[in-house]
């Protein structure tokens, strides 16, 4: 017998060329009846940076919710880090979230804690015990260029500053794979290119992106993947892609 390994083997055995996230024929319809997402099928890799873009209602936020599991697939199969996720048993589910980091377009900070507090509470929930809680800490501030308001309360920032916690607060604990969604909603332009060049170092420092917008300028310029969605239904998807389709008017 042959001791040299098939392509198919030789893709299994290599972690990098695994995806980290896989749909396979995703089916979401809630339970009045909206259909949300329609046979999606992905295949997400460790170093990519994804945009998910799509008209409102197109189903993005669905997606990011049934990666995490807050959500249920309806039918079909999906796959985190080699984790069937659609199969995991509810005790399960603290350490499938434990490999996200997930912000969104308002910052869900804790008003009454400062930003060092809001950071270090999010690893003392996730990490109970952990050693080194405040180098932790003060090294993921640094990380989103926040050290020197590190005793401020959420009130004393500005939006991108507080954008910058809540990303500094879903980083701390390491995550695998960072989740934004709609994470430039309530910036200006010049904010929301210094958070997505944040999203692009946090990317190149290894972790998966994927983030959904509604940010053509954003989207344009990066040139990274981009998965359009529509109705549900995976339309597009491009390797140095475009907000729109060439020759598409609008989303
Ligand atoms: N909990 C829910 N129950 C019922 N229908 C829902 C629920 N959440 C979302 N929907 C519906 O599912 C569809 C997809 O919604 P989703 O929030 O995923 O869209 P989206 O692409 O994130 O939109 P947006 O860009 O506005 O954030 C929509 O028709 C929406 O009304
Ligand atoms: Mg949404």
């Amino acid at each position: 017998m042959s001791t040299v390994a098939t392509p198919r083997q030789a893709l299994a055995a290599d972690p990098s060329l695994r995806p980290v996230v896989s749909f396979h024929g995703v089916n979401k319809t809630y339970p009045n009846g909206t259909s949300a997402l329609r046979g999606v099928d992905l295949a997400i890799y460790q170093k990519d940076f994804v945009f998910l873009v799509g008209a409102s209602g197109a189903g993005k936020s669905s997606l990011i919710r049934l990666l995490i599991r807050e959500e249920s697939a309806t039918n079909g199969r999906i796959f985190v880090d080699g984790q069937e996720v659609t199969r995991l048993p509810r005790r399960k589910l603290p350490r499938l979230r434990r490999k996200f980091g997930i912000v969104f377009q308002d910052f869900k900070l804790l008003p009454q804690l400062t930003v060092a507090q809001n950071v270090a509470f999010a690893l003392q929930v996730t990490r109970p015990g952990i050693r080194h809680l405040k180098e932790r800490v003060e090294e993921t501030l640094w990380i989103v260029g926040l050290e020197e308001k590190l005793n401020k309360f959420p009130n004393q920032l500005s939006g991108g500053e507080q954008q910058r916690v809540a990303i500094a607060r879903a980083l701390v604990h390491r995550p695998m794979i960072f989740l934004a969604d709609e994470p430039t909603g309530n910036l200006d332009p010049d904010t929301s290119w210094g958070i997505v060049q944040l999203l692009l170092q946090i990317n190149h420092r290894g972790t998966t992106v994927i983030m959904a917008t509604h940010n053509r300028e954003i989207v344009d310029l990066v040139r990274k993947r981009v998965i359009a969605i529509e109705k549900g239904k995976v339309v597009r998807d491009e390797q140095e892609g475009q907000y729109l389709k060439e020759g598409e008017a609008t989303l």
